[in-house]
């Protein structure tokens, strides 16, 4: 293919010498003419291991050139965009330098294409950023003939610098968000020989990888040096404790604990996180992640009980589906749901309940404390399965995988333990 890559920073340049060692012929544009001219004399942008080795085999080739603007686009596939999106002063992306590169690229192409020119965006954005700047831009310039004439496809990055060729050649996974989710043949040629997990998605699932990806990176820093610090400071061994924790490959470095849906809670988590925080705090290790969780905990129960409330009408009649804090259990301590019942009884909502497992006269010691202590009423709350299943209800709230069991016919149901 021929492939023109707006922008030679770490991300574009990697990636103009790995396409020309596939075999691409790679045209590169920066608006940085020192960058324009050190390419074309064999002198790489940046400093990145290999990427020497491959300026000098793509020149040697003849598969690679760099160049200062570009305002013909006729005989090309693909078009990269790889320009920056620095912080502005309020925080958010910097988006002039997309904006700016996306009306040169409408301006040269030909609304006349015989095939689309595919423009893939490499930069990070926010989701909504294709369908809301990049796309009016192209309509813009382009009218009627913009979806004819481009194939807009949003392809995250996951290089890491310093490893950023080993990277491009065995990404973790390859993203492409496009107009309609469904596959992009340049894409797929452009991947062709990489071996990894394919996702073909909406623009703005594919928009948004990179912000989760990044964040969910500097959670594990910030965690490991907030662990890092108090072990330190209680003379414990924080290289051992590392080991010991990687290790745990079910329940630690494992998907378990990361899909979104109910808040945590239990009879361990809450106390465990209270306990550290008293020890972080004892000790001065400030460990700001850590004293945050219960917050925002508490944050997502506020926010899903105002999402119950928000689809019922006022005096609505609701049942919730499981109680306890996982199926199966009776363990009511610190239930994320005892919490969302008992708000939802404060708005004066009718509450029911449906839990197999919950018999008052069962609940003992502190787990019949919590329950008497947080919903007092919990004994004329609970409904039998024939009642649940009967209704009428104006909302079925879905705590835990309960719900399955039940024949609810065509109830609204919302499920809190799970999103879509
Ligand atoms: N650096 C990384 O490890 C990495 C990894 C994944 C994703 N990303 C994302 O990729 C994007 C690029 O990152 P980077 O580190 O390569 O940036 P960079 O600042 O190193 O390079 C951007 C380049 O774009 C050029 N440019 C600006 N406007 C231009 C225009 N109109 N036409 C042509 N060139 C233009 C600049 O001169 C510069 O050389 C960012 O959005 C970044 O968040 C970066």
């Amino acid at each position: 293919m021929k492939i023109a890559i707006f922008g030679l920073g770490y991300v574009g340049f990697t990636a103009a010498c790995c396409l020309a060692h596939d075999g691409h012929e790679v045209i590169g544009i920066d608006v940085n003419a020192d960058k324009v001219s050190e390419i074309n004399a064999g002198h790489p942008p940046i400093k990145e291991p290999q990427v020497g080795e491959l300026l000098t085999e793509a020149l040697g080739k003849g598969l690679i050139r760099a160049v200062s603007e570009i305002s013909d686009l006729s005989d090309v596939d693909l078009a990269i965009v790889c320009v920056g999106t620095p912080s502005s002063t309020d925080g958010s992306h910097n988006m002039s330098y997309v904006a700016e590169v996306t009306r040169q690229i409408a301006e040269a192409v030909s609304p006349d294409r015989a095939r689309p020119l595919t423009v893939a965006y490499r930069s990070t954005f926010r989701p909504g950023t294709v369908n809301q700047l990049v796309a009016p831009i192209f309509r813009s310039a382009l009218g009627d003939r913009f979806e004819a004439a481009v194939e807009v496809v949003y392809n995250p990055e996951f290089l890491r610098e310093a490893t950023a060729v080993q990277d491009f050649f065995a990404p973790p996974k390859i993203v492409v968000g496009t107009r309609d989710g469904k596959l992009s043949q340049v894409m797929d040629l452009m991947h062709e020989g990489l071996d990894a997990p394919v996702f073909y998605t909406a623009y703005e699932e594919a928009e948004i990888t990179k912000f989760v990806d990044n964040t969910w990176h500097a959670v594990k820093v910030a965690f490991a040096n907030e662990i890092g610090r108090v072990c330190h400071k209680m003379d414990v061994s924080a290289k051992k404790v590392h080991e010991i924790f990687v290790s745990d490959t079910k329940l630690n470095i494992s998907p378990y604990y990361t899909r979104p849906g109910g808040a945590f809670g239990g009879s361990c988590l809450p106390k465990d996180v209270r306990a550290l925080q008293h020890i972080s705090s004892e000790i001065g290790a400030h460990t700001h992640l850590i004293d945050s969780l219960l917050r925002t905990n508490e944050a997502h129960k506020t926010s899903q009980a105002q999402d119950i409330m928000a689809r019922l009408p006022a005096d609505g009649r609701v049942l919730m589906v499981g109680l306890a804090f996982k199926a199966e259990t009776d363990d009511l301590r610190e239930s994320p749901n005892v919490d969302i019942a008992r708000r939802l009884l404060q708005g004066g909502y009718q509450l029911s309940v449906y839990d197999p497992e919950i018999e008052p006269a069962d609940l003992r010691g502190q787990n019949l404390g919590y329950a008497f202590t947080h919903l007092p009423t919990v004994g004329t709350l609970l409904v039998d399965k024939a009642t649940a299943e009967a209704g009428p209800w104006d909302l079925v709230v879905a705590s835990n995988r309960i719900i399955e069991g039940l024949d609810l016919g065509t109830a609204e149901i919302m499920r809190t333990y799970e999103y879509d």
